[in-house]
């Protein structure tokens, strides 16, 4: 097992935002996570990930068998853990270029960088700042891009498909495949309001959360099910 998030609770700003949520991701396992609006699907991928200021109050995150609820984020990352933005930042001054060849030489990958920007088509992008002025597809797919060039072993990606047009939406799904495919990444959780990028990247397993608490997981017919009848059987 590659991550067990074990009845997680999550504090941001005072606020009780993650009330319990368990999951497992194994490794090649591709699990999304849906929930309406505001269920805590960003606030949960936050706490995975280790961002200060999400205080973890009870439960467990266990990661390649070891407990890594306390560690820094830096440690995660270097542990192999790593995540897209739902709304990434803008950057005066770093060129997209710039950040995708450090993160590269970070790992002695520069040679990857060709095939990453023409698999996300964001060769026109990569001599602006990153992300200052981007359409709402051009900045998912520049995340998408950043997370290929960081090649985590286990990827957190935060609705990668929002706002997306349908041609965008099959750079990012190849893209997310291909970091699969080559075994850069192990495995995935991605969060999604759609069922469109499930038919390019099927999931392995469907989890569902709600006001708070990741109310169960099933197989990939779950998609169909919440497409067809929304959140409110959970
Ligand atoms: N720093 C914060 N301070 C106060 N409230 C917060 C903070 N961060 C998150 N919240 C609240 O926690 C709730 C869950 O937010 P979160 O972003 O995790 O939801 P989500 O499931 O990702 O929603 P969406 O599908 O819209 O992205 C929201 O009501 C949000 O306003
Ligand atoms: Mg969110």
């Amino acid at each position: 097992m590659l991550l067990q998030v074990k009845d997680l609770a999550v504090v941001v700003s005072g606020k009780l935002v993650v009330r319990s949520a368990s999951l497992t991701v194994n490794d090649g396992e591709v699990v999304y996570l849906l929930g309406p609006n505001a269920s805590g699907k960003t606030t949960l991928i936050r706490a995975i990930m280790g961002f200060p200021n999400y205080r973890v109050i009870r439960g467990k995150l266990m990661y390649e068998g070891r407990d890594v609820t306390n560690i820094s984020l830096e440690q995660r990352v270097r542990l192999g853990l790593g995540m897209t933005y739902q709304i990434p930042p803008k950057i005066d001054g770093i060129k997209v270029r710039e950040l995708l060849k450090e993160l590269l030489r970070r790992r002695n990958a520069v040679s990857e960088y060709e095939e990453i920007i023409s698999t996300l088509n964001i060769e026109y992008l990569i001599d602006r700042d990153l992300n200052k002025g981007f359409s709402g597809g051009e900045m998912k797919r520049v995340e998408v891009a950043l997370l290929a060039a960081q090649a985590p072993r286990l990827a957190l990606v935060d609705e990668p498909d929002s706002g997306v047009d349908v041609e965008s939406i099959m750079y990012i799904a190849e893209g997310l495949k291909k970091l699969l495919n080559k075994g850069l990444s192990k495995s995935m959780v991605i969060v999604t309001h759609t069922a469109f990028i499930t038919k390019y990247l099927k999931p392995s397993k469907v989890c569902i959360m709600k006001d708070g608490v990741v109310r169960g997981c099933g197989g990939a017919d779950l998609i169909d099910e919440v497409m067809e009848e929304g959140f409110k059987p959970w």
